[in-house]
């Protein structure tokens, strides 16, 4: 398919400051009548009426191209054609089932066999978020194992629920919440950039990797032998980090040694974000149980499943339930979703664009006193902005202003990492490069007026 005719041709096209009027009426609405933990519009303030392939246009006529995707939703692109064809075929017949099979559930399942490794051979869907997989997955693993303990990793994010959220490592988002799942430890990720043991990845010897080890043989580690490690392939909140390839491959080693099961969240960077299916095919490594939601629903309908080994099938009928156990016109659309990333090669397209972007950011990197990195695979890319590129002071006010900055010119792009200063793009993987090019260009210009405040 040539992807240029799914989104805006037009787009960027700003013609009025965001927010405009039509904008700021909807904005001023929801902040009197919603709660205020509403977050994304007051970053992007603007209300948005269309959005097509990689492009979204909002009520005063802005088009922008999206390098934010939905949070990562969006890899088929906004109101995918064969996506709505397909959900909007199923809404007149059947949308909600809890568990009871039906022909779009079947095919759902058939598509996910046919792209899962032979071993992780059954499927599962629960509750309808992401957050929802990671809680099946540790409960899975908790039950196989008759352990408590869990392993999860700084910079992790797995969600918002209270088991997820215990696994995820922003403090931010849950000290005002403790106490968390007691037994939960964080070990530190491959983040070379800023490495906890002041290593180089060319010459070090996976410190990381190996504390896992060390705190699982040191009977004064202070860590109970846990049920599972959960681990991103490529970490997406944390700031887009891509650890160096050995590093999984030791993980899922130690795992073995130690028999602990191995949770892989495939939540983000799954579903041909990276350049494959799945992120943890980089690795050549397998999996115990893999999470995945977000582009599951192909245009944003929620929906969420865990694909584990047979062998850990021994939970009985009822032991995890739900009222949204999948979502008809979600399996609708997400089949319709796999179907098309396999037939358009969404994965090789993902993998080379987002090689070809990553190849711009480095350049602007060269010339600029604020880029400490620029880094990612496939369409999971980030910047991690900075005071100095020598003390490597995280800069999280410039990339608030970087990001203001590319809303206004027509840009959307998503703000994440341990500071809060990663400029992060997660595009609709339909992206054109002709768009890919004119966003990074609208980012150059914005990490240049940051640049002028320092
Ligand atoms: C890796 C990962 N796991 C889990 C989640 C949680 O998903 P949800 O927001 O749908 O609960 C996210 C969300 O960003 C994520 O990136």
């Amino acid at each position: 398919m040539n992807f240029r005719k799914l989104s805006f041709t037009d787009a960027p096209l700003i013609k009025v400051t965001p927010p405009g009027p039509k904008s700021k009426e909807f904005l001023e609405y929801q902040f009197s009548h919603e709660g205020s933990a509403v977050s994304y519009p007051k970053g992007m303030p603007m209300a948005v009426r269309y959005a097509s392939g990689a492009t979204v246009e909002d009520v005063d006529g802005n088009k922008y191209i999206d390098f934010f995707g939905g949070a990562g939703v969006m890899n088929v692109g906004h109101s995918n054609p064969e996506v709505i064809e397909a959900a909007s075929s199923q809404i007149v017949n059947l949308t909600h089932s809890l568990d009871f099979p039906n022909p779009a559930r079947r095919s759902m399942v058939g598509i996910l066999h046919s792209l899962l490794p032979a071993e992780l051979n059954k499927v599962f869907f629960g509750g309808p978020t992401g957050s929802d997989a990671v809680e099946a997955a540790m409960k899975l693993a908790k039950y196989n194992t008759g352990r408590y303990p869990m392993i999860a990793f700084e910079g992790s994010y797995h969600g918002m629920s209270a088991g997820a959220l215990s696994l995820s490592s922003g403090l931010g988002f849950k000290e005002d919440f403790l106490p968390m799942l007691p037994e939960v430890h964080f070990i530190p990720y491959a983040y070379c950039y800023r490495c906890p043991f002041g290593k180089e990845p060319e010459t070090c010897n996976l410190d990381c990797a190996q504390y896992l080890e060390h705190i699982l043989e040191d009977p004064h580690s202070g860590v109970g032998k846990p049920a599972a490690v959960i681990i991103e392939a490529i970490q997406g909140e944390g700031g887009s980090i891509v650890p160096p390839e050995k590093f999984i491959p030791k993980i899922r080693e130690i795992c073995n040694k130690h028999e602990i099961l191995m949770i892989i969240d495939e939540i983000q960077a799954g579903l041909c974000r990276t350049g494959k299916m799945f992120a943890f095919e980089h690795s050549k490594v397998l999996p115990d149980i893999i999470t995945l939601s977000k582009g599951l629903g192909g245009v944003g309908f929620p929906i969420s499943c865990i694909a584990y080994k047979e062998g850990l099938d021994t939970w009985p009928a009822g032991k995890h339930i739900g009222t949204f156990r999948g979502n008809v016109v979600a399996y609708a659309a997400g089949s319709a979703a796999l179907n098309f990333m396999v037939e358009n090669n969404l994965a090789e397209h993902a993998l080379n664009l987002g090689g070809l972007m990553l190849s711009w950011l480095k350049e602007i990197e060269k010339d600029s006193k604020i880029i400490g990195e620029a880094r990612g695979k496939g369409l999971m890319l980030g910047v991690e902005l900075v005071r100095d590129k020598e003390t490597k002071e995280p800069a999280p006010e410039l990339a608030s202003m970087v990001r203001s900055y590319c809303h206004r010119n027509g840009l959307l792009i998503e703000i994440g990492g341990h500071y809060f200063n990663v400029a992060r793009f997660l595009p609709p993987l339909v992206i054109t490069e002709e768009l890919a090019m004119k966003g990074v260009e609208i980012f150059r210009d914005a990490v240049i007026e940051a640049e002028k405040l320092l």
